[in-house]
């Protein structure tokens, strides 16, 4: 065997075994300025041009054999490295974490978990609407025309006029939006009740600019006003968990509701403290009516065949009743101290059988 083979031979050899600190040492002893393979290279100017013919190219393939050894070897050592870090870096998800959960349910989610429970026993469902309505949705459909008193009384948050000038956009005032998305997508007879947020430009301790509200609608043949009282009964005595719960209800005026009604709770005071029930104090807790016959139409039925009711009730003024809180904003402040208080455990899940209030 030659020189030249059995260094080639020694030099990978080394290089199969080496780590990568023993890799660079082996490039710099054979590839480096005076390394062993760097001085075989320097003897091709002292060859003759035969010699150099048949030597010269053992060299350069020694040369090419050893530095695609190195490159080869070092990418697979890096390879091995990173891999063996990852698998010492990977955290077992499942694992209980040391520290105990820190938040609750809030007290805005548990009652419309609540609210959910109680009409699904009297076989509502629950719809849904976008938070950035059409004006069209949020207004004109519900008979709330362009030049109609009741959009300013809104206070609406509008949002830049879009491109193509089409459709003004805007944060829903209401849940009522929710009311025509559903009388145009399905046939009724409809039972469904709509939470969620809503928006308006409204600040004190009673108003918060995002607030919660619950829109109810039942569209179906020969539906009366007395219907929608027994509903809100029905619905009240559940929801405060007692059967003395007295409702007035007060004509009024919603331009999608005719005739319309504002409904008050009876409440009395016992130790200083607001108890709901009884009827020494009314107190309001919602807006409702008959759904006015050009919603009806604008929807795309027709109000000969189909009538029914409507009521939107704020759910924080729930929250606040059932559980006791009176500032609305403390709702939005995100204090954990807040929700410790106030919140609900997970676990909490509500039943009419255990109790909504769980
Ligand atoms: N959308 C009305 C409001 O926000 C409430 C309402 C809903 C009244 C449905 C009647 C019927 O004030």
């Amino acid at each position: 065997m030659s020189d030249l083979d059995q260094l080639q031979r020694d030099l990978l050899a080394a290089i199969g075994s080496a780590d990568l600190a023993g890799l660079e040492d082996i490039r710099v002893s054979a590839l480096g300025k005076s390394g062993s393979v760097t001085g075989l290279l320097k003897t091709l100017g002292g060859m003759s041009p035969e010699e150099r013919q048949t030597t010269g190219p053992r060299i350069h393939a020694l040369r090419e054999a050893v530095t695609e050894a190195l490159t080869g070897r070092k990418a697979g050592l890096e390879r091995e490295a990173l891999d063996a870090r990852l698998a010492g870096e990977t955290l077992d998800m499942t694992l209980p974490v040391d520290v105990p959960a820190a938040g609750t349910v809030h007290p805005v989610s548990q009652v419309m978990d609540e609210l959910a429970e109680i009409f699904a026993d009297l076989g509502f469902a629950v719809a849904t609407g976008p938070e950035i309505e059409d004006d069209w949705h949020n207004f004109t459909a519900l008979n709330i025309p362009e030049s109609h008193p009741a959009r300013a009384m809104h206070d609406t948050f509008y949002l830049p006029d879009q491109p193509d000038g089409e459709r003004k956009m805007l944060l829903r005032t209401h849940t009522s939006p929710v009311q025509i998305r559903t009388m145009v997508d399905q046939q009724p007879p409809i039972r469904i009740i709509a939470p969620g947020r809503t928006y308006r430009s409204d600040s004190d301790a009673t108003h918060t600019p995002m607030f919660h509200q619950v829109e109810g609608l039942v569209i179906d043949k020969g539906i009366t006003l007395g219907h929608l009282k027994w509903t809100l009964e029905t619905f009240l005595k559940a929801y405060f968990e007692r059967d003395d719960i007295v409702l007035r209800l007060r004509p009024s005026y919603f331009p999608f509701t005719e005739p319309s009604a504002e409904v008050d709770v009876g409440y009395t005071i016992q130790n200083g403290k607001r108890a709901i029930g009884g009827s020494d104090h009314w107190m309001e807790v919602l807006g409702s009516g008959m759904v006015h016959p050009k919603v009806i139409a604008a929807c795309g039925l027709d109000p000969d065949e189909w009538q029914g009711f409507a009521f939107g009730c704020g759910i924080d003024r729930l929250a606040m009743l059932k559980y006791g809180m009176d500032d609305l904003r403390a709702f939005f402040d995100g204090d954990i101290r807040w929700l410790k208080h106030y919140g609900f455990a997970a676990l909490d899940v509500p039943t009419l059988s255990g109790g909504v209030g769980a």
